[in-house]
């Protein structure tokens, strides 16, 4: 037998570390020592997708699994399309925002091409132009938020998508109308926008812009959605993109067909503009995180906290050393060295008694650490 030919690996991506995502609830109760074990780490609801949903997928017949799903996720871009009100061929499904991400890189990158983003945001639009050998701008971010005149500066001939989190994926900043509009008209259309918007239904403010609005007026702007969030569907992996329709038609081109499944275009029909279900996951969220700021600044650590589902604590020791004392004590969180936040954790919020426990957990190991 010959040997692995591990040389065929280019040498770029030889340097990438395999993202190794956390094994199994019951693995890891087994090894902790555990019979509970509360995920605070991926910033899932714990509500659940909303009951049509629920009923949508226990709906589905087994007979229905031998044939496949719409390659386009056709009824469910029609759904989407009324929702936003615009047209079906604007829309774009993928399996999960995540691999739309990757449709758009694909569509728009070469190689000497590049990304611009912040560099404490969600990091797999970083990860995907690397192993898709795009070089990726990472500008500093400011008050926690994006910098738009750094990501300007950091914008050359060879820059092809600018990525924006809003809010940002972790620290919960987000631009307004305002700075959205002003960063649109100051790119002039000299490179795709993205405005990444998983996390838009948390957001309860006046001046939080709804992006698809402007595609009229910029062609060049993308708009990513997900129904992992607060839809509750993250384990059906499902999520889109609205753009203008030439844009669609060439993301298209490096689009997957056939990538989402039946239950999850089901699923998502049913889900999608549940405002009863918004209206009592926004609830959760807000008490949750009223509570566990005030209690987070309680235990002296100091906190970033501002929309989406999800709160950063500081911590005077390192995030990994927290890690591993608290899922012992049943509840997992996100590192945040990964972010370039080290010695800190992301806590998805959930409901308050889940809120109590954690905090009561964290207390013990900062007084066994410190
Ligand atoms: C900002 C942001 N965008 C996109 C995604 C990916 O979502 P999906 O589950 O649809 O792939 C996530 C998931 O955590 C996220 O935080």
């Amino acid at each position: 037998m010959n040997p692995y030919p591990a040389m065929l690996v280019p040498p770029a991506i030889r340097t990438i570390d395999p993202y190794m995502p956390s094994k199994p609830d019951r693995h890891l109760m087994a090894a902790y020592g555990i019979d509970t074990l509360y995920r605070l780490n991926n910033n899932e609801n714990p509500l659940g997708p909303p009951p049509g949903a629920a009923a949508a997928i226990s709906g589905l017949r087994p007979e229905r699994m031998a044939i496949y799903p719409s390659g386009d996720a056709y009824d469910l871009r029609g759904h989407i399309a009324k929702f936003l009100d615009v047209s079906p061929d604007q829309v774009v499904c993928g399996n999960g925002a995540n691999e739309i991400i990757q449709f758009v890189i694909s569509a728009y990158c070469g190689p000497g091409d590049n990304i611009v983003t912040g560099d404490k945001t969600f990091a797999v639009y970083e990860w995907v132009a690397e192993f898709s050998g795009v070089e990726a701008r990472l500008t500093p971010m400011k008050d926690h938020g994006f910098d738009p005149d750094a990501m300007l500066a950091f914008m050359d001939g060879r820059t092809k998508i600018l990525f924006v989190c809003n809010p940002n994926n972790p620290t919960g900043t987000y631009w307004n109308g305002q700075t959205l509009e002003a960063f649109l008209r100051a790119v002039d259309g000299r490179a795709m926008v993205v405005v990444d918007e998983a996390y838009c239904e948390f957001v309860d403010r006046p001046d939080f812009p709804d992006a698809a609005t402007l595609l009229d007026r910029y062609p060049n702007l993308l708009v990513f959605r997900t129904f992992s969030k607060v839809y509750g569907l993250a384990g059906l992996r499902i999520g889109y993109l609205v753009g203008h329709r030439d844009a669609v038609y060439d993301v298209c081109r490096t689009r997957i067909v056939y990538s989402i499944n039946a239950a999850a275009q089901a699923a998502a029909m049913a889900a999608l503009g549940d405002t009863d279900h918004i209206h009592r996951t926004r609830e959760m969220v807000a008490d949750a995180k009223c509570y566990l700021t005030g209690a987070l600044k309680g235990l002296g650590l100091p906190v970033i906290a501002g929309e989406g589902n999800y709160v950063i604590g500081g911590l005077p020791f390192n995030d990994q050393l927290a890690y591993r004392r608290l899922i012992r004590r049943g509840y997992m969180v996100r590192t945040m060295t990964s972010f370039r936040f080290p010695n800190h954790i992301r806590i998805t919020l959930r409901r308050r008694p889940v809120m109590e426990g954690f905090v009561a957990a964290l207390a013990a190991v900062l007084e066994k650490i410190t």
